[in-house]
């Protein structure tokens, strides 16, 4: 197992509040090795106590229940370093004096400077077998973008030691929908264009851009959330089952999918996708600011849109994708609506107050998994048989050990095992996609709908939400 860590971005909020509690309730469980060291690495010019003193409160707040003898061990084996990373010398002189050492290097930072990061982590000898590189999302902010960072890195380290992250994969939830789908055989006998009629992917964030602008103001929710997080979500959702658990054979499924999306073009724009913007409005009761992107920016902080996956399991089937930020609740849910039963018997309700089959896998914030059956309440004769929809419900248990999803994203990334991160073709798929969503809405001047912070999205969104949230969400509540 890989033994050093070189955290750049390690000042910053992802460092914080999510990389550093995972590698301390790591090391709390024993998992890293004995020697394990963290390089920290940022522009400010703290110095190693210093940085210690910043980052024991965050680790105290974000783990409340982790022992002081833990929180004094991670710390005393983090070191800080001030870099540049504008500039390969200064990175290369920072990593110098350990990659005798089995080093990763994480790029906690924005994907404009992975390539002068690298250049430095290639020339400090950072990149060299058998060290490894791991990267967050995005790769890039378009296809060209994304293609210039991956052909550059390339030239300093091969694909097999290059761990793309998306922290989605990371999630247990997640994971447990591989585990749903090819560990049962219910649902891959229905699991397609004959009997699924729709199948609607939400990630809802109550949270707004905060403190975010610069990054958000140039990539919108398009880049942010749909290229990465919910791309993935669908090909969990969409894929052919794999032949086996090697990571490869579960990318080139997924790259597959990816590949099938019919591209978005100007002529379906209006129909097929929706972007808007919140306004000022209220969540939970608090008053909420409206989201003013700079001059110039075209940043959504909400997107709708209509995949369709032109291969023979998905032909005619839309996947709705819907992401929005200020929203009322957070909420990540995969809806599946199965057709209508071909042959109704039954008087009430009739055909057509008759609820088809539903099958919801919630995933954030408490995973459930709920199956939407019509029933019969027992009427007292034959004659009177009343059918009622009724939810079948299996909660995952709250007190269930969840690990969060960077630690199991540290582990794998260690121990050399890539089934959870995203492949150079995948990041290619994805983005071609989204160029052509973003050509799209260029193209037909796609206007950016307002909403009230605190309601599920603009007016026109309403077919793209799963019909669970619809059904609620009514013209108060923003739609
Ligand atoms: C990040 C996005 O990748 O995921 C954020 O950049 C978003 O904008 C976050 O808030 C959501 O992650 P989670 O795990 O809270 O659903």
């Amino acid at each position: 197992m890989h033994d050093t860590l070189f955290l750049f971005g390690a000042t910053g909020d992802l460092a914080q509040r999510y990389l550093f509690p995972s590698l301390l309730r790591l090391l709390g469980d024993g998992l890293l090795p004995e020697d394990f060291r963290v390089r920290a690495l940022a522009l400010s010019p703290h110095d190693t106590e210093k940085f210690r003193d910043i980052l024991r409160p965050r680790l105290e707040a974000a783990m409340p229940h982790a022992s002081q003898e833990d929180i004094g061990n991670l710390l005393s084996r983090i070191d800080y370093r001030s870099v540049d990373l504008r500039n390969a010398e200064s990175v290369a002189e920072s990593v110098k004096n350990l990659v005798h050492r089995t080093c990763v290097s994480y790029l906690a930072i924005p994907p404009g400077l992975y390539i002068s990061t690298c250049e430095g982590l290639a020339l400090g000898g950072a990149l060299a077998a058998p060290h490894r590189l791991m990267l967050e999302k995005p790769i890039g902010s378009d296809s060209d973008s994304a293609e210039e960072i991956l052909q550059s890195i390339g030239k300093w380290i091969d694909e097999d030691r290059v761990f793309r992250l998306d922290h989605y994969l990371g999630k247990a939830a997640v994971q447990n929908l591989m585990a749903l789908r090819f560990g049962n055989t219910l649902l891959e006998a229905v699991w397609n264009r004959n009997y699924i009629a729709s199948v609607h992917i939400l990630v809802a964030e109550s949270d707004g851009v905060d403190g975010r602008d610069s990054y958000y103001s140039r990539s919108g929710a398009l880049r942010d959330m749909v290229q990465s997080h919910i791309l993935q979500l669908l090909c969990l959702v969409a894929m052919e089952p794999p032949a086996s658990l090697e990571a490869d054979r579960i990318r080139d499924e997924k790259v597959k999918v990816l590949r099938a999306l019919r591209p978005l073009d100007a002529k379906h724009a209006a129909k097929d996708s929706v972007r808007g913007r919140y306004t000022a409005g209220t969540i939970n009761g608090q008053p909420a600011q409206a989201y003013q992107p700079p001059e110039g920016s075209e940043a959504e902080t909400f997107v709708g849109v209509t995949a369709h996956i032109d291969n023979w399991r998905w032909a005619g089937v839309p996947f709705h994708l819907v992401t929005g930020k200020r929203l009322p609740e957070r909420t990540t849910r995969i809806e599946v609506n199965l057709k209508p039963v071909t042959h109704w018997l039954f008087e009430r309700p009739d055909r057509k107050s008759a609820t088809p089959n539903r099958l919801t896998f919630q995933l954030q914030p408490q995973e459930n998994i709920q199956l939407g059956l019509m029933s019969s309440l027992a009427g007292p004769e034959w004659g009177a048989l009343e059918l009622q929809p009724l939810e079948l419900e299996l909660s995952v248990p709250t007190g269930l050990h969840r690990r969060i999803a960077y630690e199991r994203l540290f582990l794998d990334a260690f121990n050399g095992n890539h089934a959870l991160f995203v492949r150079d073709d995948e990041v290619r798929a994805a983005w071609a996609w989204i160029d052509s969503i973003s050509d799209a809405w260029k193209a037909a001047d796609l206007p950016m709908e307002p909403y009230p912070a605190g309601g599920w999205g603009p007016q026109l969104a309403h077919d793209f939400l799963p019909e669970s949230i619809a059904a609620d969400a009514g013209p108060e509540q923003g739609l």
